[in-house]
């Protein structure tokens, strides 16, 4: 099947771009239990973060264990376009990304920068490169195209960048010119619109000042740090002074933790699981997941934790506890929602398998992710036979219930895919899950490691 896509950019002629969608179907078989173990592939948005600060910095970096995702691999193809060099050694888990900076001087593009499916890429590089002094396009994919750009047009715009979008999203045109430092708030809970923002201001004259309304994870914080900038925090105020260069490192990148959630929640499916994770992110600002396991009935136990460039990395064992403390729904809401916001698809999917269940709340932001979590989650948990109610907002799910195989719509979204397949794990008869393929933006070794760790 062809598809339309979006002109390029709102200035050039109009023209149509296609994509062949080759679809694929994964059959996933119920299983007996979950066990093993896993140590699953670089952090995504700790990669995406690694990958810009390193095309923009002085000298080679060094990055070990990066993401295996397409997402982050569209982040350090849109540095090497803009005059990094980005080279591999080594393959499988021992490759290293190894990127020579630009020594903060980005150069002309020749093409438009190809953001992929990546929202991360997209809304990090605007901010990275609104103050270099050349003409860019970022394009993205038919599922990154009608995503919400205007949250990072406006402070950008605010702080001098010439920015213009397509009717609120993609294509984007950055004229690059000299910007001035802003003091901002963030109207939404967001780390790729603080991350824009931080990175134009490390570029700025003045200093950028920054408040959160509700926390989001502070890789780009820590990140920066690594890189050698000078970032300060005064209660829920982040200060930068533009104008500041940055070094390059060597760094190993901590497995994903939203990764590694897929089978927290598939080994609490099952009486008898046992998981261990090793090299795992354990940054506080995505943790609370654990948190969450341990309240749908997870039984975790922390073997080691270190620190590596401001973010923990740590080994867990997770099985299933005897009893669930809780008596009614799990309420996931506020900050919390923030905090695991790419992980609701998944605890959404197994909630009808849980003791009690689970509410979700305030996760509006879900329907303008890859896809319309709330809505592509509640038609597949429907398929499966489960009962819910869908709110604006959220979801809310009963508990003890059974699910059956279904045809399962991924809608192209890597957590979809995913999430499902975890589900079908204690359904009765097989699930189909079509548009597995999606798993490869985040997650391309998901289906193997699935059935190393599924016994059936
Ligand atoms: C990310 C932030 C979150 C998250 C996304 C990755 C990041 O998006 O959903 O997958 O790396 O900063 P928002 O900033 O839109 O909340």
């Amino acid at each position: 099947m062809l598809l339309p896509l979006h002109p390029y950019a709102a200035s050039s002629p109009p023209q149509t771009r296609y994509y062949k969608t080759c679809m694929s179907t994964e059959i996933i078989r119920p299983a007996r239990t979950l066990q093993g173990s896993l140590t699953v592939p670089g952090d995504k948005s700790i990669s995406h973060r690694y990958a810009m600060l390193a095309g923009l910095a002085d000298g080679t970096s060094r990055l070990s264990n990066f993401s295996t995702g397409a997402d982050p691999h569209s982040s350090l193809a849109c540095m090497a376009a803009l005059g990094a060099t980005v080279a591999t050694t080594g393959d499988g888990p021992a490759a290293v990304i190894e990127v020579t900076g630009v020594a903060g001087a980005f150069r002309q593009p020749a093409a438009p920068l190809d953001c992929g499916n990546s929202g991360s890429t997209m809304r990090m590089l605007a901010g990275l490169i609104a103050a270099h002094p050349h003409t860019f396009t970022l394009v993205g994919d038919h599922s990154l195209t009608p995503r919400p750009m205007e949250r990072i047009r406006k402070p950008l715009a605010q702080m001098g960048a010439q920015i213009a979008l397509t009717e609120g999203h993609a294509p984007i045109t950055i004229h690059g010119q000299p910007l001035q430092a802003i003091d901002f708030t963030t109207p939404i809970p967001s780390a790729q619109v603080k991350t824009a923002v931080l990175f134009a201001g490390l570029q700025a004259t003045g200093t950028t000042s920054l408040t959160e309304s509700i926390r989001t994870r502070d890789h780009t914080e820590h990140a920066l740090r690594a890189f050698g900038a000078i970032l300060t925090r005064k209660g829920d105020k982040l200060s930068i002074n533009g104008g500041q260069k940055l070094k390059a490192i060597d760094a190993t990148v901590p497995g994903d933790i939203s990764s590694a959630a897929f089978f927290l929640c598939a080994a609490l499916l099952f009486p008898d699981s046992n998981l261990v994770l090793d090299s795992l992110g354990m940054n506080p600002t995505r943790a609370a997941l654990l948190d969450v396991i341990a309240a749908l009935g997870g039984r975790i136990k922390v073997l080691t934790v270190e620190e590596h460039h401001g973010e923990l990395i740590g080994s867990i064992q997770v099985n299933r506890a005897g009893s669930n403390p809780s008596t009614g729904p799990f309420i996931i809401s506020g900050a919390l929602t923030a905090q695991v916001i790419d992980e609701l698809p998944v605890l959404a999917a197994i909630a009808p398998l849980t003791a009690n269940g689970l509410i979700i709340r305030d996760a509006q932001e879900l329907r303008v992710k890859e896809s319309d979590r709330i809505a592509l989650v509640a038609r597949n948990l429907r398929a499966m036979g489960a009962q819910l109610t869908e709110n604006p907002d959220g979801l809310e799910i009963p508990g003890n219930q059974t699910l059956h195989g279904a045809e399962i719509d991924s809608g192209s979204d890597h957590r979809i895919a995913m999430a499902f397949s975890i589900a079908a794990l204690r359904a009765t008869g097989d699930t189909a899950i079509h548009g597995s393929e999606a798993a490869r933006i985040s997650f391309p070794e998901f289906f193997t490691a699935l059935n190393s760790l599924a016994q059936r």
